[in-house]
């Protein structure tokens, strides 16, 4: 078989209709996944290790089985997950990108995974110098001061830049109670802004879908904290009033907060810095090299300009003439994660920017860019974008020619997409979007696949036409068909009991 020029994208939809038994379905009384090392420590009765107040009354039901079946179910389970390793995952706002192995080897290293959080600075200069050291690259890319590596997640770090935002006011006996934001914004955004403390004032874009800056510069005031903005928007439009945006909140004394979700696309190109923000959350488990979802875990260090270092979170690493120490800021807003956060989440940041160097990360903006916008046109006539000019790392297209003609809405698009082997993009986000599809090919994906993914879409186009209502139902193929999605949220059933059926 000789090569095809142009290279051939294989994907594949998850398969396996039947359903897989709990591990209670397969448990046998007495049957053991685990065997206990032997020991010359000295058996104690649990009476005695465990006050009876914290004592079960009866043994807690745990499934045994033995190792054999317990790999066979977690492994048939993997089998029908769909993950960045399996194959194109264009999760829109999610930056779903593949992550290089490497980095997993790095943070899987002994000499790192298996140091104790409270071993002193002395033992662990090498610990220190990877915190230090990412910190250093971190405000190099985003153009500020200094860092906290502590956060846990992007909202965590929309958290603690709001917190950092309070004490920044409240050091200059200023109050102020609202913090602006689009209404393009992501919804952590303003779940945040309320965990802070203050209230939420939303602004609207204008026609070409960016911050409209006539009606911002109306409602900032002296009681303006600052703004939340993320730059890339959600819409996958960078901001180009930006200098204005930052101009008009600094003139009433509020301070810019960057949502550094969308980094992915400015890497090396364009610094938050010298757009103007003050504070910059990343999201490392999206741009650098940790998969985003299934809930983390994640890092979302923040970093600030000059004069807000004095509050962040701490203790900070820090060099110390030639050694490296612990030190905590002296206005600090206290500590927002035990221990140094995620620290194996920052080591493959650490790798992963490395690895790349400066060019090699400018490179990663340019080619999500470019890929993103190669899929805006090419699939464009049958999913038009929502404002079609050139976008960043993600192009917001809208399932409304399909609505009109067949009756298909974005949701049943998302949804066959996955019987042909892709990961659904984002639905119904931005909200202000109608039928949005938002799609992030990531710089990972190659043109081959890029192109199998427009194949794709082009297959659902004509499958619109013809089947609108088998597109209704799908997906039929795939391990779990199409749920009620609404009624699956609401009716939870998290028990290890036979579920009643919905
Ligand atoms: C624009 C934007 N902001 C904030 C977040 C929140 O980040 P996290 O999920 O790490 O809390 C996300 C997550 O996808 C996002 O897309």
């Amino acid at each position: 078989m000789t090569a095809s020029p142009a290279g051939r994208a294989s994907s594949a939809p998850l398969m396996g209709r039947d359903a897989e038994p709990t591990l209670f379905e397969i448990s046998v009384p007495g049957r053991r996944a685990y065997q206990l090392r032997t020991t010359d420590v000295p058996a104690r009765a649990l009476e005695d290790l465990v006050p009876a107040a914290h004592l079960a009354e009866a043994p807690v039901a745990v499934a045994e089985v033995s190792e054999r079946d317990l790999v066979a179910h977690v492994t048939r389970l993997s089998h029908r997950q769909f993950s960045v390793d399996l194959g194109m995952y264009p999760l829109g706002s999610c930056t779903m990108k593949y992550n290089p192995k490497f980095c997993d080897a790095v943070a899987a290293d002994p000499a790192l995974a298996s140091v104790h959080p409270a071993a002193p600075a002395e033992l662990t200069q090498g610990w220190l110098e990877i915190l230090v050291n990412l910190e250093e690259r971190l405000c190099a890319i985003t153009g500020m001061a200094a860092a906290t590596l502590q956060p846990a997640a992007g909202a965590a770090g929309e958290l603690t830049g709001l917190l950092l935002m309070r004490a920044y006011h409240a050091s200059r006996g200023d109050v102020r109670r609202r913090v602006v934001i689009p209404d393009s914004a992501h919804g952590t955004n303003p779940a945040s802004v309320t965990l802070g403390g203050y209230e939420v004032t939303t602004v609207p874009s204008n026609d070409r879908g960016l911050v409209d800056l006539e009606a911002l510069r109306r409602v900032l005031g002296p009681d303006v904290a600052g703004i939340m903005l993320t730059n890339p928007n959600t819409l996958g439009l960078f901001e180009e009033e930006i200098v204005e945006i930052a101009a008009a909140v600094h003139d009433v004394g509020g301070l810019l907060y960057y949502d550094g979700a969308n980094l992915n696309a400015i890497l090396g190109v364009v610094r938050p810095g010298d757009m103007g923000f003050d504070i910059v959350h990343m999201n490392l488990h999206k741009t650098f090299a940790t998969p985003h979802g299934g809930g983390g875990p994640g890092a979302g260090p923040v970093a600030v300009a000059a004069h807000l270092v004095d509050f962040l979170p701490g203790p900070r690493a820090v060099r110390d003439g030639g050694r490296l120490a612990w030190a905590t800021p002296a206005r600090s807003i206290g500590r927002v994660h035990g221990w140094h956060g995620n620290a194996l989440v920052l080591a493959r940041a650490l790798a992963y920017i490395d690895v790349h160097g400066a060019e090699g990360l400018t490179r990663v903006a340019q080619h999500a860019v470019l890929n993103a916008n190669w899929l805006r046109r090419r699939v464009g006539e049958i999913l038009p974008a929502a404002h079609d000019r050139m976008c960043m790392h993600e192009c917001t297209l809208q399932a409304t020619l399909l609505k009109e003609r067949y009756g298909v809405r974005a949701l049943d698009v998302a949804k066959t997409l996955l019987e042909e082997g892709f990961h659904a993009p984002t639905v119904y986000f931005p909200l202000i979007v109608e039928e949005a599809l938002m799609f992030e090919p990531t710089e990972t994906e190659s043109p081959q696949t890029l192109e199998a993914l427009a194949q794709a879409i082009e297959r659902i186009a004509e499958r619109a036409a013809t089947d609108p209502e088998g597109m209704r139902r799908a997906p039929q193929t795939t391990p779990v068909a199409r749920v009620d999605e609404a009624r699956a949220a609401r009716h939870l059933v998290a028990t290890a009991d036979t579920p009643r059926p919905l």
